[in-house]
């Protein structure tokens, strides 16, 4: 059934291929402001537990699935249900990906201008100008050419990466990738403990105020929880229908959690002892980013290099995440519909990169979606995927484990390549079965909320 697959070269490369899709924008501009937003410490606790209850358990359940049908989503789903209707929990993925990917390219494109408007040491311009960061912000946003220009550059590679398969585009990127990521990250934590004041931020990050925290803190932790590790729309799966028999599961999925949560903390701890020693707000909101570190790197010694590194990390994380999702959809035309990869790729990966055109332009007067309320078709894309279709995704895979495939079956396939472990059935079936509900239960309180409005 392998018969002509392609595979990872390596189990080292497998889980940096994985870590590299869940280490993303999420770890570095989602977590620090919500964790910023909803008490700090007591976030990070709710998000720590979330992680290892309802995150580890699904991420096992993807690159099972991936990796005994030797399947994309659709084909996997289809494979363990005698072609039922489960394939459409694939087809959600497919459809996932697209949504995602649409704003996550934005975003990405973003990080470039923002990487060298920092090298040209504008930075300090654009603190001390009138209306400053924010008005440089909203004025580069809303502006109809050239966000969508660094968004045609950022797709542009995510698509040559894509181009290149498994091992020699995805694997060796990664690889390349996620060193430099790692490396960056160390010099900025250092810059950043080494400031003034460095320690409000550790306390405020690590010291829980419980007051802060409510019950929209804990289901955006728990969605966050599912975004972070790329869970729910099957890129585990895809990438788990790559591997060999021989690599341990369990032991791939806890070092891609324990990377993927370290990074989010590495970046908090950078991001913070900077905003509290130099006395700015850590409640900035998604535009904590962008607005309030351009502001911040001119006031410390070596900013212009620092600001650079912060916003090329930034680029290293969503390239590596970007091409995750880019492959669930490229795998499917290739498994399902017997398309080449190259055909494949140029044809969705120009499709989501015009989607994103309309997203950018959203934040400006060329707004075609203006029906949609106060929403722009940005926060559309995002609410979508990581308040809706991400935990429906996760849910669904949770169920279709429970009821369908058989908690024994996975346990058998997790089991397999890894010597001598074995796990209780009983235990993993309290196991699904809680994180199935909490899941469920992210989701009806978004349904209620809409419904009957909390807001
Ligand atoms: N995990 C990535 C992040 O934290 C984003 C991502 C990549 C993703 N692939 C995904 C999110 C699949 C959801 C589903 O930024």
């Amino acid at each position: 059934m392998t018969n002509g697959r392609e595979q990872w070269s390596s189990k080292f490369g497998f889980i940096l291929a994985a870590a590299g899709s869940a280490v993303g924008l999420g770890n570095i501009w989602k977590f620090p402001h919500m964790a910023g937003e909803n008490g700090g410490g007591a976030f990070t606790l709710i998000y720590l537990i979330c992680i290892l209850v309802v995150g580890l358990p699904i991420l096992l359940a993807e690159f099972t699935l991936g990796r005994r049908t030797q399947a994309s989503p659709v084909g996997a789903f289809s494979a363990l249900s005698d072609g039922s209707r489960w394939k459409w929990l694939g087809m959600l993925g497919v459809a996932s990906a697209f949504v995602i990917l649409s704003f996550y390219g934005v975003i990405g494109g973003w990080t470039i201008k923002y990487s060298l408007l920092a090298l040209a040491g504008s930075f300090s311009d654009i603190a001390s100008s009138a209306g400053g960061a924010q008005a440089e912000f909203d004025q580069f946003v809303a502006n109809p050419v050239e966000p969508i220009f660094w968004h045609m550059i950022f797709m542009g590679l995510t698509v040559l990466i894509i181009l290149k398969g498994v091992k020699g585009g995805i694997e060796k990127w990664s690889k390349a990738l996620m060193p430099i990521l790692l490396g960056i990250l160390i010099v900025l934590v250092i810059r950043g403990v080494t400031l003034d004041g460095a320690m409000e931020g550790i306390r405020f990050l690590f010291s829980p105020k419980w007051g802060d925290l409510t019950t929209e803190g804990v289901v955006l932790a728990l969605g966050h929880s599912f975004f972070t590790i790329s869970l729910g729309m099957g890129t585990m799966i895809t990438y788990g229908s790559y591997l060999r028999k021989d690599q341990d599961l369990l032991r791939a999925g806890l070092w891609v959690i324990f990377i993927d949560t370290a990074i989010a903390l590495l970046a908090g701890v950078a991001i913070f002892t900077a905003v509290f020693a130099l006395g700015q707000n850590p409640a900035g909101g998604p535009g904590l980013i962008f607005v309030v570190l351009p502001t911040i790197f001119p006031q410390m010694p070596g900013g212009a290099v620092f600001g650079f590194l912060f916003f090329a990390l930034l680029f290293v994380a969503a390239l590596t995440s970007a091409i995750s999702i880019l492959e669930v959809v490229i795998a499917y035309f290739i498994d399902e519909k017997q398309w080449s990869r190259t055909q494949a790729t140029l044809a969705f990966g120009g499709i989501i990169t015009m989607l994103g055109i309309f997203v950018s332009l959203s934040f400006g007067e060329y707004n075609v979606l203006k029906s949609f309320g106060e929403m722009n078709f940005f926060s559309l894309m995002d609410n979508m995927s990581s308040k809706y279709m991400l935990p429906i995704g996760g849910f669904l895979t949770a169920v279709f484990v429970l009821t369908r495939w058989g908690v024994p079956e996975f346990l058998k396939e997790l089991q397999t390549g890894a010597a001598g472990m074995k796990i209780p059935l009983i235990p993993a079936i309290a196991v699904f079965g809680f994180a199935g509900l909490v899941v469920a239960y992210i989701l009806l309180y978004e349904v209620f909320k809409v419904m009957f409005g909390a807001g």
